[in-house]
Formats: structure tokens, C-alpha cells, sequence
């Protein structure tokens, strides 16, 4: 099973500003907590028990989220609030750690998942999530992370998550070719090609990665050989394309919904989800929205 997952969030954040120039964007609240809350919530119920974080100098606010408050805990403590203490502790169970590690400089997100080994190690598989993007599976009877995860577990192949976007967009993904059909909801199929950020005609399907990957713990050794790529960066794409020449990568498609919290409509969009049926603020929020949407 795969128990450890690589976050990178070393990233500027530029399209999220002027809300990420003094915090991190994986600091924007959707409803009532932050981004990276959700994607560290969604790693833990898949099973993940050591999460690395892959930062920067100004990111200082996302350790502090997951780390105790020894002041803010003695106060509430003090004045009884123990429906808030428990919450407050409770955001990291005691069976998991959260682990960072820097990345100095910003050589791409092939460097960021390679700045990760020292602390996965030279044995286990693991696994990468983007923070930016948020995956919604309240529809969903099981989460995509876990099924992929076990997926991986049963195909011992490298697995990326991918679901279908529009054509307009696919200049914005990563881009597989899968070898035969597009692989059905919950299931994996083989890739022939990878492509990143191609153009709508040069694009062999519209299945986009989304920013979950499983991998073998080889891809450190095929990162530390990848020569910089586009944008003079280390793509973790290109060391994917060689892992798959060596050993095969397969897609595992997603069901659940996602949203993209690396530019401010993906945002506001998660935010009208999980607003809208949330446990405390739900029915409020509808009636807020039925409101301006009278006022049209
Ligand atoms: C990265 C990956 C890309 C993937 C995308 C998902 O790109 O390189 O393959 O489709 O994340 O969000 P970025 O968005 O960091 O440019």
C-alpha cells in the first residue's frame, strides 16, 4: 500500500494574486478552511500516514496550519471551548506526520517531487498531489485517490489521474494517448504517449492529468538523470514519458469533480460547491444566493 505522498507547494502562485503575494495561495479559504486542508484531508482517507510538504521560504503559513498552537490551545482550553480545541488538534490524526522540506530554488515540479527523496526514501512507491486542484468525490462512493492507490497496488504500473476537459483547454494539461479505448470511470488503461500542454491539434485525446500521480520509487533515479525541459525547468512529465518507455504508465480515470484553486474562478467555483452543502453554513449560503440571484 501506498502510505506517503509528495505535496509541492514551493510555487509563486502568480495567477492567484494579489490574495498570494504575502500568503501562500494553498492558504485561500473555500468555505472555512484552507485549499490545502481539503487535498491533505483527501490524502489521509486514501490511507496516506506521511505527507511531504515541498516548500518555499514564504510558505512558512502552511507548516504552521498543521503544526500545534500551543497558545491558541491553552487559551481555549482556558475558556472552555472544547468543540474548538478538539477540531483544532484533530486536524492532523496522531497517526499521520507532516513532513517539509524545502525547495530552494524554482526548477520545475519534476525538481519539487525530487527534493522529496530524502525523506521517502529508496524503497516505497508514493504518491503526488497537486494542491491547486481540488477533487469533489461527495457524489461518489469511494474517493478517486483510493481507487487509484489500489489500482496501482494491483498493476504495480506507475498511475495517472485523468478525466475528460473540454478540447478549448487541453493546452493547459498534461495530455495522455491511451493505447487502445479511454479507459472507463474507476479504471486504468496503458499509455502509449504523454504530452504536456499541447496545442488542440497536436492533442491525442482531451484526457487530462489532473495532479495525481502514483509512482515508483524509480522515478527519483529517472528525475536526477532528466535534463531541464520546457521553460528551462525539470518537468516531471518528461521523467514520466521515460518512465513509460521502461516499465509502462498507465491512466486511471477519475468520477469525482475538480476544481482548479490555482486561479480565482476554480475558487470561487469550489466555493459554491462546498458552501452550498455545508453542515453549519449551507442552508445560509442558499438563501444568500437566492438572494442575489433575485436581485439580477
Ligand atoms: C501541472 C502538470 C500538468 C498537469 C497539471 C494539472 O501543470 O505539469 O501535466 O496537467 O499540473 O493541474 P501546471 O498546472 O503546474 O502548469
Amino acid at each position: 500500500m501506498i502510505r506517503k505522498a509528495v505535496l509541492p507547494v514551493a510555487g509563486f502562485g502568480t495567477r492567484c494574486l494579489p490574495a498570494s503575494k504575502a500568503i501562500p495561495k494553498e492558504m485561500i479559504t473555500i468555505v472555512d478552511r484552507p485549499v490545502i486542508q481539503y487535498v491533505v484531508e483527501e490524502a489521509i482517507a486514501a490511507g496516506i500516514r506521511e505527507i511531504v510538504l515541498v516548500t518555499s521560504s514564504n510558505k512558512n503559513a502552511i507548516e504552521n496550519h498543521f503544526d500545534t498552537h500551543a497558545e491558541l490551545e491553552a487559551s481555549l482550553e482556558a475558556k472552555g471551548k472544547h468543540e474548538l480545541l478538539a477540531m483544532i488538534r484533530g486536524l492532523v490524526p496522531d497517526n499521520v506526520s507532516i513532513i517539509s522540506i524545502r525547495q530552494g530554488v524554482p526548477l520545475g515540479l519534476g525538481h519539487a517531487v525530487l527534493c522529496a527523496r530524502p525523506i521517502i526514501g529508496d524503497d516505497e512507491p508514493f504518491a503526488v498531489l497537486l494542491p491547486d486542484v481540488l477533487v469533489d468525490n461527495s457524489a461518489n462512493q469511494a474517493t478517486d485517490l483510493a481507487g487509484m492507490l489500489a489500482a496501482y497496488d494491483q498493476q504495480q504500473t506507475a498511475q495517472l489521474m485523468v478525466e475528460e476537459v473540454d478540447w478549448e483547454q487541453v493546452e493547459k494539461y498534461g495530455i495522455v494517448a491511451p493505447s487502445g479505448e479511454a479507459p472507463a470511470a474507476n479504471e486504468s488503461a496503458d499509455l502509449i504517449r504523454m504530452v504536456e500542454k499541447p496545442k488542440r491539434e497536436a492533442a491525442p485525446s482531451n484526457l487530462a492529468v489532473i495532479g495525481r500521480y502514483a509512482l515508483p520509487n524509480h522515478i527519483f533515479s529517472i528525475l536526477a538523470a532528466t535534463p531541464p525541459g520546457a521553460g528551462g525547468e525539470i518537468q516531471l512529465t518528461d521523467a514520466l514519458e521515460t518512465l513509460r518507455e521502461q516499465s509502462g504508465v498507465q491512466a486511471y480515470r477519475m468520477q469525482g469533480t475538480t476544481y482548479d484553486c490555482g486561479q480565482p474562478l476554480g475558487y470561487l467555483e469550489a466555493t459554491l460547491a462546498y458552501a452550498r452543502r455545508h453542515p453549519e453554513f449551507g442552508e445560509g449560503f442558499q438563501a444568500l444566493l437566492s438572494r442575489y440571484h433575485q436581485g439580477e
